[in-house]
């Protein structure tokens, strides 16, 4: 669990300089010019980057029930080709995870896997049956339970919804919000997320509960969390990858919200640059390729996330490196608890290497996922990850 790094581009969200890297026992002791030590494994990574791995704070891993498309151990090894050592799994398994058996399931699973630090949601409502918040109750001890989620479907009951924010705020939990109001869902989409964004946004102010708004995708939907950010602070917000990348003239790759206009795309952006967006949560969603053809929505997104982000951010000139760092590491880390997210002493000694000037070809076939489900095969990208270390352990090489 010792590394010593040296010679890189040292880069996290304040600081940019060339200089070396000194893990011990899995955290990071020194960070600065000439370090050395004695007996000790030495990466040179001149010409090449380190920044902080990257944290998802979304994404589906389908253990129990649905190992067909992904596992904890097929996600966990697609997380670290990505660059991600912490990922935050959502709640639609099967079954859904509503129960102490299933939470202590995932944890063993993760525990033994010794992969990648993973939080597994609760579901808000018990087998997303859109009513009972009764098996929270269950929870309410849990010290490792963070955040509530029925992502895939989301809450559609406002009484509900208010009911489940009081809970949160009771015991200290997020709830994150898959904004869609299914009565509109196949009239209109994007309605469906705006109805919902301000209602939850809304509710957040009347409850201070803690809310974390899932993969916003629509201008209007943003322009309301910008709102209430400006009053409130129990409000965070993610975005994928695939809403900054695409619109749905050039891609309109079934996912879930889906694929935008360029106006959507152009403001997601803008908040992005304005710092009204907290994260990038990647929506990470495998499927098989007959699932694919009976309409399943969503992408696996890990392992091509930050290629995605720092070509279509940082290499466009809309926002520094620093800035991207803070939104795949320093702010997820943050929302999830875990020591992460920043190249300084204290910290996990979770480093990602990149060669960022090397263009990159999407080859599904390439992916350590189960699952080949992405819009972007064949697509070009700038930033390649070259080596994953969790914990002072290189867990992923090129
Ligand atoms: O595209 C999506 N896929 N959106 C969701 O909300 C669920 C996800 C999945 O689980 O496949
Ligand atoms: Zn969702
Ligand atoms: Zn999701």
């Amino acid at each position: 669990m010792n590394i010593l790094i040296k010679n890189a581009r040292v880069v996290d969200s304040s600081q940019d300089f060339n200089g070396d890297i000194l893990i011990e026992d899995g955290i990071i002791k020194e960070v600065g010019l000439d370090l050395s030590k004695e007996g000790i494994e030495v990466i040179d990574a001149k010409g090449l980057t380190v920044m902080p791995t990257f944290i998802d704070t979304h994404a589906h891993f389908r253990e129990p029930g649905l190992t067909y498309k992904e596992d904890i151990e097929t996600g966990s090894r697609a997380a670290l080709r990505g660059g991600y050592t912490g990922v935050c799994l959502m709640a639609n398994t099967q079954p859904i995870c509503s129960s102490k058996e299933v939470l202590e399931r995932v944890r063993n699973r993760e525990k033994e896997l010794d992969l990648v630090d993973l939080h597994q949601c609760v579901s808000v409502t018990k087998g997303f049956n859109g009513k009972d918040l009764s098996h929270l109750d269950d929870f309410a001890s849990d010290e490792r339970l963070k955040a509530i989620s029925d992502d895939g479907v989301g809450v559609m009951d406002s009484e509900i919804m208010y009911e489940a924010m009081n809970k949160a705020k009771e015991n200290n939990w997020i709830i994150m919000s898959h904004a869609e109001d299914r009565g509109f869902s196949d009239i209109d989409m994007t309605m469906a997320e705006n109805i919902m964004t301000l209602r939850d946004t809304y509710l957040a102010k009347e409850t201070g509960a803690r809310l974390h708004m899932c993969h916003v995708s629509t201008k209007e939907a943003i322009s309301y969390i910008r709102e209430a950010k400006e009053e409130y602070d129990n409000i965070t917000c993610e975005v994928t990858p695939h809403h900054i990348c695409l619109t749905k003239e050039v891609n309109n790759y079934r996912v879930n919200p889906p694929i935008r206009e360029r106006e959507d795309v152009d403001a997601i952006i803008k908040a992005i640059k304005d710092g009204v967006v907290d994260c990038i949560g990647t929506d990470h969603a495998p499927h098989t390729k007959d699932d694919k053809e009976k309409g399943s929505p969503g992408m696996v997104g890990l392992e091509t996330s930050f290629s995605i982000c720092y070509t279509s951010l940082v290499k466009s000139g809309a926002i520094t490196l620093n800035r991207l760092s803070e939104i795949m590491s320093k702010n997820t880390a943050k929302i999830l608890g875990m020591n992460k997210g920043l190249i300084s002493p204290g910290f996990d000694g979770d480093l990602v290497i990149l060669n960022l000037d090397k263009k990159i070809k999407v080859d599904s076939n390439e992916f350590h996922s189960k699952a080949r489900n992405t819009p972007f095969e064949g697509m070009e990208f700038y930033g390649e990850v070259k080596m994953t270390i969790r914990k002072g352990k290189v867990l992923y090489k090129k």
